[in-house]
């Protein structure tokens, strides 16, 4: 168990100073690893996206289909179940899901007058949400207690505008500071129901406008009496609460522990299990899916019962902001620690080793560019895809720019991430030097992360035994969707200091 994290939740919560750390010093305009290779998207329709995706039966539904190209472009549905309907303009999908469980296969269809594209999905109407990873944008680490209903609806625009939600982000989630703050009364209405601040006018037309944009709304709270912000949290109000959620429309929740620290340590497990039991047994009666995304920073072992009490994601780790740096950037650090729970990801159950800091981060008055270099950024989203981790950005969508959007949105590195096999990636081999990190992957091949940790340049390389391959394999670089041809036995690759080649190997 994790005490300096709770204390850092818990004392410093919204007011510590951000160190997306990294001992690389600030980006030089020479930066050369900081180079684009990711290719764009040709102007005909490419449909991205998970393959599969998990409903309850008959709640609201609610999809937009990821999808590059030129538009306008025309969507079509083949095999959409009764009850769903989709908007040939925009590809929203929307309507109710099938009252019975069971699977639903069709096929999503995309054409322009460049071309046209299909994609198999298979809607999985069950008691299982999150079957891939959930992908979106969280305000944490760029605003803080700043964070406005303003922001939130100016993300969501963007997600549209910037092409990710054509990649498969669709949440746009709120942290914490939407509440009241202590001392800021009265906290609930006459009946008990959460009073947002006023920097949240309307809580329920912002989810109304998220939805509007084909895209899901995600928000934040504590267990405990206080956030770890200081704002109102949960405690004693949990089923008016998830239901006030529910109505306002939202599709995610993340429960942040922060003050429940002062009603039960987090040693003991049942302590622990206890709050999160409560409101996931609370989240499954609502009457709309409620992605449900645990965060008490890994005690008493959440990767062991996170699934358990209804959590479809689990924080492993203390915040990724707040990891200092010594000789690993932070979020290599965090992510070491993540990859050691492989054995429980699963589909609808993830760990999450936190936000993508990248971009435009920090608290108000000290934002700046990410001190990571280009190298580190493809490292860090390498690992986070191969550990089938959520894949929440987390930096300013307002400032997004070409670099950022080339690390964020590439359809064959976010593949890894959302492969319908649910599979974490595992470390096969790691020195003070280097680190191999294989995937296995639906289609029988496999994703293979070749890293190196040190501050030269290095060799690094992977035999095929060790991927249950034997003879000839086909290697493709995935960040720049290059084939780079067939190989015998052992594959090795030039990595620079702090980077990866992240390639699909394939019998
Ligand atoms: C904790 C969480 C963070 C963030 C803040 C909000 O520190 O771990 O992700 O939600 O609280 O106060």
């Amino acid at each position: 168990m994790n005490k300096r994290w709770i204390l850092t939740a818990a004392l410093m919560g919204a007011f510590s100073v951000l160190s997306v750390a990294s001992p690389a010093a600030a980006p030089q305009a020479a930066d050369r690893s900081k180079v684009i290779l990711t290719p764009k998207p040709g102007p005909e329709p490419n449909i991205n996206g998970p393959k599969v995706f998990g409903v309850r039966p008959g709640r609201p539904f609610l999809y937009r289909i990821p999808c590059t190209g030129e538009r306008p472009i025309s969507f079509a549905v083949k095999g959409l179940p009764g009850g769903l309907a989709v908007d040939a303009a925009s590809g929203i999908i929307t309507g109710t899901a099938p009252a019975a469980a069971g699977r639903y296969p069709m096929t999503f269809a995309a054409r322009n007058d460049k071309g046209s594209a299909e994609r198999e999905f298979v809607l999985v109407v069950g008691d299982t949400l999150a079957l891939t990873p959930p992908m979106g944008w969280n305000d944490w680490y760029i605003h803080y207690e700043g964070i406005t209903e303003k922001h939130m609806r100016e993300a969501a625009e963007t997600m549209i505008a910037s092409g990710m939600a054509d990649y498969g982000y669709m949440y746009v989630n709120i942290d914490d500071c939407w509440m009241k703050k202590k001392g800021e009364t009265p906290y609930r209405d006459g009946k008990g129901v959460i009073l947002p601040n006023a920097k949240f006018p309307d809580i329920k037309g912002m989810v109304d406008f998220i939805h509007g944009k084909g895209l899901r709304a995600g928000l934040y709270t504590s267990p405990g009496p206080w956030t770890c912000a200081g704002y109102v949290g949960s405690q004693g109000y949990e089923e008016l609460d998830a239901s006030t959620f529910a109505a306002w429309g939202f599709d995610f929740l993340k429960y942040d522990w922060c003050s429940y620290g002062d009603t039960a340590a987090g040693e003991d497990r049942e302590k622990a299990m206890k709050p999160y039991k409560l409101m996931g047994d609370i989240l499954k009666k609502q009457s709309r899916d409620i992605v449900y995304n645990l965060c008490q920073y890994g005690m008493s072992n959440v990767w062991e019962w996170g699934g358990s009490v209804g959590g479809n994601c689990w924080r492993t780790t203390g915040d990724l902001g707040n990891e200092a740096s010594d000789t690993l950037p932070g979020f290599l650090k965090i992510g070491l620690s993540n990859a050691g729970h492989f054995a429980q990801a699963k589909p609808g159950q993830w760990n999450d080793p936190d936000y993508i800091l990248i971009g435009w981060v920090g608290n108000t008055g000290e934002q700046r560019p990410t001190p990571l270099t280009g190298d580190e950024q493809y490292t860090y989203m390498s690992m986070w895809c191969l550990m089938a981790a959520p894949l929440i950005f987390s930096g300013d969508m307002s400032k997004l720019d070409d670099f950022t959007l080339n690390i964020l949105c590439n359809n064959e590195v976010i593949e890894i991430d959302q492969d319908a096999l649910g599979k974490q990636g595992r470390i096969i081999r790691k020195t003070p030097d280097e680190m191999v990190m294989v995937k296995e992957l639906e289609d029988g091949s496999r994703a293979v992360g070749l890293f190196n940790l040190g501050v030269t340049p290095k060799d690094v390389s992977i035999s095929f035994r060790d991927l249950g391959f034997s003879g000839k394999a086909g290697v493709r670089d995935l960040w720049r969707q290059k084939n780079l041809g067939n190989f015998r036995d052992t594959y090795a690759a030039r990595v620079n200091p702090r980077g990866v080649i992240l390639v699909r190997v394939t019998k």
